[in-house]
């Protein structure tokens, strides 16, 4: 406990990036983590091939529609903190995924057509949530928005304008952005983390790091406000 899962149906949004990332950050600071990959094309059991994640962070890898509810739940008896990695689909394991979420962080880029596919995300959170409402009427699912592959440069107009758009609509967004980095790029075709890359080979690496230490430090604020408001 906690079970975080990341949601877009929109491929390339950001999920895998950012929650190897929460991950790793996550580790560094001692927690055990697991970080569930749920996509078909293994993109984290490939990173860890590469030898290089810490102990303290388990790939747990070929998670799917029919084992991903035990998974999670197999891993939450097991660490604190449990990560959970999907494709790009709002096929039948998203629903199997939220129903085992204690949090919910829906990436998408700082575009409209980006926005229109988190919103599906959303629809699928709220759905859970009415869903489990019918027998537990205060059951709440809590989520956030987490721009990502933003401007590392300076906000533009189309992230500034989103975020007025949704902060009207009252839907929670991460102050915080991934940025968009090569370093996070590098990751996977070094198969490290941005603490072992070869920073003469990549450059950004020294800010990148700020960034994923960011996230991951509003991650947690996010988490412990949840559980009080659960207690
Ligand atoms: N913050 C970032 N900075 C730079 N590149 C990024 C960032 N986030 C993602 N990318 C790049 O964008 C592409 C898609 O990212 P990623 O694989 O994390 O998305 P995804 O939502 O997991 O996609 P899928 O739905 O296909 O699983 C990758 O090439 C990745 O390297
Ligand atoms: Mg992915």
């Amino acid at each position: 406990m906690p079970t975080t899962v990341a949601v877009s149906p929109k491929g390339g949004a950001g999920k895998t990036t950012s929650m190897l990332n929460i991950g790793l950050q996550l580790a560094k600071k001692g927690a055990r983590v697991a970080l569930l990959d749920a996509d078909p094309n293994n993109p984290l059991k490939d990173f860890a091939s590469g030898g290089h994640c810490p102990e303290n962070l388990l790939i747990i890898p070929d998670v799917n529609e029919d084992n991903i509810a035990d998974k999670i739940r197999e891993a939450a008896e097991a660490v604190p903190f449990v990560l959970v990695d999907l494709e790009g689909t709002a096929a039948k394991i998203v629903v199997n995924a939220l129903q085992q979420a204690d949090y919910v962080i829906i990436p998408m880029r700082g575009s409209h057509l980006d926005a229109k596919e988190a919103g599906k995300a959303i629809k699928l959170v709220t759905d859970q949530e009415l869903a489990v409402r019918r027998h537990v009427p205060n059951y709440r699912l809590p989520y956030s928005i987490l721009f990502t592959c933003t401007s590392a440069a300076y906000e533009t107009r189309n992230t500034a304008g989103l975020r007025e758009d949704l902060q009207k609509m009252e839907i929670p967004m991460f102050e915080t952005e991934m940025k968009d980095r090569d370093a996070f790029k590098s990751m996977f075709k070094y198969q490290r983390p941005l603490e072992l890359l070869d920073t003469s080979l990549v450059p950004g690496v020294a800010t990148a790091i700020v960034n994923a230490e960011a996230v991951t430090a509003e991650l947690l604020t996010n988490l412990k406000t949840i559980q009080e408001a659960a207690s």
